[in-house]
């Protein structure tokens, strides 16, 4: 075990959603540390999601493709690990449009891997999700449990799993592989459930609830999140799967209805809409493997998510821009005629 960070990271997806606080924390907390990142900059990434470590001499930021061989590999000479965020990561769109999910999710992490083996690096860190176990009707998944998933998405996520797998049995490539629960907390872009929820409520718009809105969710703060990512980084064993969640299942209906309680909005904002196709119900992930190395979430749910809706309340002028151009053709194809149909709770 390193016990240490590697002193050159590539991470890559870095102006996302996690990996941009990944990058953040890092710079923040390990001065012997220097961060890359690549990331191509799709709808989901944003450079003011870095603004924050922009002029830090240890920090380079470079926009280009993780399925660009000669890219990935340049850059892969002159650091010791990567980390890799970079994917297509939202269900609703690898539905609607699968492609880039398997060039990106699939394809983009053979590159990555590639280039890892050919320059020896001291590890590789991939970033999936809980969603390649598929649905969880009972108990809770464990790493040893085989991958079923059920969306372009978690499939494309599954594809990029099982490289992660061949790379280390057959090239004894030092590989370390985190499945996370679904994630939220500060810049999050918001087509995902919790700020698209929060934007819209604080736009008296109304809040698509998909189905009943019985499905359950295992919420992760994005802190703790990252906070896992460098205990595993540090001490992980090569080879292992570690999953993380946030020890928080609760079912999509609860959670509208704790955001709403924050905003001081009422429940008629809820329509109940279309549920999305091939829904899975619910997820749920046993982390003992990853407690065992000495992590668990040091936020609790309310105050995360307190945190997080003061965050938006705060920050419109970190989301309003995001909330137009493609993004409104993508909301009306998304939920037009859906929230036309849709029906109130009461
Ligand atoms: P995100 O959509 O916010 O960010 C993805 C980033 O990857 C963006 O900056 C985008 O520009 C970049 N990117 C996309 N395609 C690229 C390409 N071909 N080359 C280079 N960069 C590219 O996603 P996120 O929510 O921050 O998720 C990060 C990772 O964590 C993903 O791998 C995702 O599957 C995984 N994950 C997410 C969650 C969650 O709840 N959000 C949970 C578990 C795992
Ligand atoms: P999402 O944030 O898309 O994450 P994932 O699909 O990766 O779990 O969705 C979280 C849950 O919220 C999921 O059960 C689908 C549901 N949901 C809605 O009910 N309405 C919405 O508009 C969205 C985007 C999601």
């Amino acid at each position: 075990m390193s016990a240490r960070l590697p002193a050159r990271l590539l991470v890559t997806g870095g102006a996302g959603f996690i990996g941009s606080a990944f990058v953040r924390r890092v710079l923040d907390r390990h001065p012997d540390v220097s961060v890359t990142v690549l990331d191509k900059l799709t709808y989901a990434g944003n450079l003011a999601n870095l603004a924050e470590v922009e002029g830090d001499p240890r920090f380079t930021f470079v926009q280009g493709d993780i399925a660009d061989a000669e890219v990935v590999d340049g850059m892969a000479a002159d650091v010791d690990a990567i980390v890799n965020f970079a994917a297509e990561s939202h269900v609703d769109r690898s539905i609607e449009e699968p492609d880039a999910f398997i060039r990106t999710d699939v394809y983009g992490t053979f590159v990555l891997l590639e280039a890892a083996r050919r320059h020896g690096h001291e590890r590789y860190l991939q970033i999936s999700t809980d969603e390649v176990y598929g649905n969880v009707p009972t108990g809770s998944s464990t790493e040893a449990d085989p991958l079923h998933p059920r969306s372009p998405y978690s499939a494309s996520k599954s594809g990029g799993d099982l490289l992660v797998g061949a790379y280390f049995t057959t090239y004894g490539l030092p590989t370390l592989l985190t499945r996370a629960s679904n994630n939220f907390g500060p810049h999050q872009y918001p087509e995902k459930v919790v700020p698209l929820f929060i934007t819209n409520a604080i736009d008296d718009e109304p809040l698509p609830l998909y189905g009943d809105g019985l499905q359950v969710r295992d919420w992760l703060y994005v802190d703790d999140h990252c906070d896992a990512l460098e205990v595993v980084l540090e001490r992980g064993e090569p080879g292992m799967t570690y999953n993380v969640g946030g020890g928080n299942e609760i079912t999509n209906i609860d959670l509208t209805r704790r955001v709403l309680e924050l905003l001081g909005k009422p429940m008629t904002l809820v329509r109940r809409v279309e549920d999305r196709a091939g829904h899975d119900r619910r997820y749920s992930v046993d982390c003992s493997r990853l407690r065992a190395l000495g992590w668990e979430p040091a936020h609790s749910f309310e105050d995360a998510l307190r945190a997080t809706v003061d965050w938006y309340r705060d920050r419109e002028d970190w989301w309003r821009p995001l909330k137009s151009g493609e993004y409104r053709a993508y909301y009306a194809r998304q939920y037009g005629a859906r929230l036309e149909a849709g029906t109130t709770i009461t």
